[in-house]
């Protein structure tokens, strides 16, 4: 299986290997793999090439670990385009998953200045802080804050935000949503936001701020979000 002449290090041909059992089935989704002895045994090698093969596949998101259980094979990540504007309802429902939503808060607040400044408000005027964690069937997939006029939406409930927001705006307000602006950045996930994630520190996530318009340019929203970089890939299509 292994080829000691190649001149490509033994670690890289045994995450190929593994990469390949993947790919094929052999090692289907959420599967243990072989221990480190094992692997050690079969190909031959010392326990520390072994050990870097596979903390290079756990570093990749292809394997995850778990204490005094082992290694075992990662799910795919979800593939997000990053060219429409939907909602999160929406973009579960068109892969077949059941959206879910845990509402931690709902307040109104003064925004800060740099919320106001997003949203085109002063610092006087109240908006809704809403905290909420999202789910596919049942797993947890991202957080999102989102800061919201009060003067826009006077009647929002707990109820609309416990299903889609978007569809609370469009069919109860009868609002055009239009188009909106995406900031993303890398980052490693808060103590509090990795409870609601429900993954270990550190870990990393990716952050994407949203702030979006009706169709007549009034703007809506401001939307912090923290996705699991571990579930998420992200997907855009370029023209030149
Ligand atoms: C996405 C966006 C948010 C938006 C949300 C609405 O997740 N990142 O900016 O507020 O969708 O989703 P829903 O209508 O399901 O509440």
């Amino acid at each position: 299986m292994l080829d000691k002449q190649s001149g490509i290090p033994i670690y890289i041909q045994i995450e190929d290997y593994l990469k390949e059992q993947i790919a094929r089935g052999i090692y289907p989704v959420k599967s243990l793999i072989p221990s480190e002895r094992e692997l050690t045994d079969l190909f031959g090698v010392s326990r520390m090439t072994v050990r870097q093969s596979l903390t290079n596949l756990v570093k990749d998101g292809l394997l995850y670990r778990e204490k005094g259980r082992g290694t075992f094979v990662a799910e795919e990540k979800m593939e997000q385009p990053l060219n429409g504007l939907t909602s999160f309802t929406e973009d579960m429902k068109e892969r077949g998953l059941t959206p879910g939503t845990k509402l931690i808060s709902f307040t109104k607040v003064h925004p800060d200045p740099q919320i106001a400044a997003r949203l085109g408000i002063t610092q006087e005027a109240l908006v809704h802080k809403v905290v909420r964690i999202r789910y596919a069937d049942d797993r947890p997939m991202a957080i999102e804050r989102s800061y919201l006029p009060v003067s826009l939406f006077p009647t929002l409930t707990e109820e609309a935000l416990r299903g889609s927001l978007y569809a609370f705006i469009e069919k109860q307000e009868m609002l055009v949503i239009g188009q909106a602006t995406q900031r993303m950045e890398a980052a490693l996930a808060k103590t509090e936001d990795a409870g609601y994630l429900q993954i270990s520190l550190p870990s990393a996530v990716v952050l994407i701020e949203r702030v979006s318009s009706l169709q007549d340019g009034r703007t809506f929203e401001v939307v912090r979000s923290t996705y699991r970089a571990d579930r998420y890939k992200f997907l855009s299509e370029i023209g030149r």
